[in-house]
């Protein structure tokens, strides 16, 4: 069975595979309407259950649009509607009744540890959609975006501003699975897992840490960022915010990557936070392609994850 749980997990020729076939179901994608099913799929008749702990727009979208396009349906559930985690159900009893009603589970929460026991108990395949230690799906649209514009990312330098939070983890994991350097630019106390960067740093991929935002985006070919505090995260936000200051993207830290460099955004955007609304609405910014690459990746996702 194969889930869709980390980057870091799924080998290197898979996640190329996958990538492939998000690129090529784009272009396939039929002009006559959204829910239009034009190419043959795993995903046929099959049920996608979608479980949301945190809020969501785009992978929600994405996710429900994907499964119609690949001839199948989904079932939304939010997480405070179950009996999970109020002490009326266990964990193994509704995996089990999940497991019976869906052919395949994304699953957006906030411990990635109950997105791993999932894993374990599910007799179907299950994909991340976000915890507070990643989000790999995301990573595969914006990997997309920048080879939509700027070929092959291997060798590439990405530039990852802001807070380390859990799309920087996939970040790293997407940095060495797809061959790119690394420089992420966040302040000394804001840093990503020190578990992935250890693997990462096995794995020989080329991770830089800068503290300076400015020495950290020179030469760079993208620069990407992310809300400055995330779903969930239990700081003090004032405090946050002002630590972060000096790691907002705004035109002169744009102006010291490449002339051509390209700006990403994970979204939903604070604007004149960790983005200000000349970047982001800026020739260089990519943000609305990459959020509508969401869809082209989870297809091919969910596809592979339905494989044999
Ligand atoms: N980027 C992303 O996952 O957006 P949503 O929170 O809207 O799904
Ligand atoms: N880091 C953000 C990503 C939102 C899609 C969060 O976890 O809230």
């Amino acid at each position: 069975m194969k889930h869709f749980l980390d980057l870091s997990l799924i080998p290197k020729s898979d996640l190329h595979h996958i990538l492939s076939e998000a690129k090529r179901r784009k272009a396939k994608q039929s002009k006559e309407g959204k829910v239009v099913v034009s190419e043959p799929s795993n995903g046929k008749y099959k049920l996608l259950l979608m479980v949301f702990e945190k809020p969501s727009t785009r992978t929600r979208l994405s996710f429900d649009l994907a499964m119609r396009q690949l001839g199948g349906e989904t079932i939304v559930m939010n997480a405070n509607d179950m009996h999970l985690g109020k002490g009326e159900e266990s964990v193994q009893d509704t995996a089990k009744v999940i497991s019976g009603f869906s052919d395949i589970v994304m699953f957006r929460t906030f411990e990635h540890q109950t997105l791993i026991d999932l894993s374990k108990l599910l007799t179907v395949p299950l994909i991340n959609g976000l915890t507070n230690s990643s989000h790999p799906c995301q990573l595969l649209s914006d990997v997309m975006t920048f080879e939509e514009q700027k070929g092959s990312i291997k060798g590439a330098k990405v530039a990852w501003v802001g807070d380390g939070n859990n799309v920087t983890n996939s970040a790293i994991e997407a940095a060495v699975q797809f061959d790119f350097e690394l420089n992420i630019c966040v302040p000394k106390n804001y840093l990503p897992s020190k578990k992935v960067l250890d693997w990462a740093e096995k794995q020989g991929g080329k991770i830089n840490l800068f503290h300076d935002a400015k020495k950290g985006v020179a030469e760079a070919d993208c620069i990407m960022s992310d809300k400055w505090v995330s779903m969930g995260d239990q700081v003090d936000i004032k405090k946050k915010k002002s630590d972060l200051k000096h790691f907002q993207v705004n035109d002169e830290l744009m102006s010291l990557a490449k002339p051509d460099s390209i700006y990403l955004h994970v979204l939903p955007a604070a604007r004149e936070e960790e983005v200000t609304s000349s970047v982001i609405d800026g020739k260089q910014s990519l943000v609305w392609q990459q959020a509508e690459n969401r869809l082209h990746g989870q297809k091919a996702i969910i596809d592979w994850c339905l494989s044999d």
